[in-house]
């Protein structure tokens, strides 16, 4: 039934042909629909990947064969758990495979990309100097705080961003311990990272780097090796594998040589009570160090499924049919004069399907509310966990960005926040046209329906 009030009835849930490359890889959700504000119902567009990817298909189906087969792991003498145990140390290889890891690389699960760059944090070596671009997300911004971080000002091309870092470390201390931490592909532009660069950057001045693939593992292959970064960290929610996990692969020194992250079972070898009454811990020098507690294996094989599904669609494939979508969201939203998108490469710069804008006269809130509940696209507004980056972009000063009825910005005047569209291998054409439509018809038109601020959110008003 309806969540909104039903008025004229408009919809426009059939999908139009693809006619690019591949058809887009199924996933859970597509058939969903959603109630209109103003009537009728249409099929969810879940235009919001960079937060979260529905589900692939082939990953639920997996998750499901295997859901009457579960069983402890690592600690179970019964048929499932030693089923369990093989699934999750398989999934450890197919994640190495996947990132085309080192001979000796660790890949450790995790609960996501935050949780894995704060457990390389608390591995770093004592007086590790950190540089870090203010452009990053949050959760590579943030975890450093208790090393000797270096804030790196936002670079406005590719290769100001290897001189940046080159000139940051060439200060530094070329004896002691130094790491680098970036991103593959930004949250707020999808623009990509000299990787390759920044890393033979790094390694010529005697610093390690450890690239954050969060945005980058879902549409493009990530090889550590081709790269040469130390680490890689990314999250399974973003890679079609919603179930809870993580990974952070790499060089095993650090994380051997760090206390672990949690301590507990799973993490010690041998536990004994010493003679003046303490306890002696012999920790595990394997991944395991660093996975205490029950792991979460639904979530790791899920990961790891996902790995396999996306490397058996062809990431060739995967690439060019997220070209054409990228290209049709560019291409429609050039066409409208008000909507300024954000970018700090600019507009040749390689992407993958993450794209944040503003509109001239609206409030981004608003917009993104008004895409919702008038056209069933779900996008995402705000500052993206990034709040440095979106400020640089935007040009404008941390202020409330006031009641969702009015603009944030006078014609003119900068925005305050911005609105993200991004998609993926699961992307029908329809749902990147639906959106360009829509925002051609919200510009020239206006919201057809009333808003009001709800807990600091733009909702419909149906009061
Ligand atoms: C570039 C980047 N890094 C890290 C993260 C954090 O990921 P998670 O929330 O899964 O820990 C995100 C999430 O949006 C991201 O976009």
């Amino acid at each position: 039934m309806s969540a909104y009030p039903n008025t004229a009835v408009e919809t426009t849930g059939s999908e139009s042909a693809d006619p690019c490359c591949a058809a887009p890889l199924p996933v859970l959700g597509r058939d969903v629909t959603v109630p209109l504000v103003t009537g009728g119902e249409v099929t969810y567009a879940a235009l919001d990947y960079a937060a979260s990817a529905p589900a692939l298909q082939r990953v639920w189906d997996d998750v499901a064969a295997y859901a009457p087969y579960y069983g402890s792991v690592h600690r179970g003498a019964g048929y499932l758990s030693q089923l369990s145990t093989d699934l999750f140390e398989n999934s450890r290889v197919t994640v190495a495979e996947f990132l085309d890891c080192r001979p000796g690389d660790q890949v450790v699960f995790t609960r996501s990309t935050t949780d894995s760059l704060n457990l390389l944090a608390r591995t770093i070596p004592s007086g590790c100097e950190v540089f870090v671009f203010e452009t990053e997300h949050h959760a590579s911004l943030l975890p450093w705080q208790d090393a000797r971080v270096t804030y790196l000002n936002a670079p406005r091309t590719p290769a100001q961003a290897v001189e940046t870092l080159e000139l940051a470390l060439a200060g530094r201390d070329p004896y002691g311990p130094a790491l680098v931490c970036v991103t593959g592909a930004s949250n707020v532009t999808g623009e990509l990272w000299p990787v390759k660069e920044l890393a033979a950057a790094a390694h010529a001045h005697g610093a390690r780097i450890v690239l954050d693939a969060a945005q980058l593992a879902p549409h493009h292959p990530v090889s550590v090796q081709e790269l040469d970064v130390d680490w890689v960290a990314f999250s399974g929610h973003k890679l079609y594998a919603p179930f809870g996990s993580g990974v952070l692969a790499g060089r095993s020194d650090w994380l051997q040589e760090a206390e672990p992250y949690l301590a507990g079972g799973g993490a010690s070898r041998k536990v004994a009570r010493r003679a003046d009454g303490g306890v002696d811990v012999e920790w595990h020098t394997t991944a395991a160090r660093h996975e205490a507690g029950s792991p979460n294996v639904i979530g790791v094989y899920s990961i790891a499924s996902a790995c396999k599904a996306l490397t058996e669609a062809g990431f060739d494939e995967l690439v060019a049919r997220e070209q054409h979508l990228i290209d049709t969201v560019r291409a429609g939203l050039a066409e409208v004069p008000e909507v300024k998108v954000l970018s700090l490469f600019g507009d040749d710069a390689p992407r993958v399907g993450v794209i944040s804008f503003v509109v001239e006269g609206w409030n981004s809130s608003h917009f993104a509310a008004a895409l919702s509940a008038e056209y069933g696209i779900g996008v995402r507004d705000g500052l993206f966990c990034a709040h440095p980056l979106v400020r640089t972009l935007l040009g404008s000063d941390p202020q409330d960005p006031g009641e969702c009825g009015a603009p944030e910005a006078a014609p003119g005047e900068r925005s305050l926040n911005a609105i993200r569209v991004s998609f993926g291998a699961g992307t029908p054409d329809e749902h990147v046209e639906r959106f360009v439509g829509a925002v051609k018809e919200l510009v020239r038109d206006g919201a057809q329906w009333k808003y009001r601020t709800e807990d600091g959110r733009c909702v419909p008003d149906r009061g």
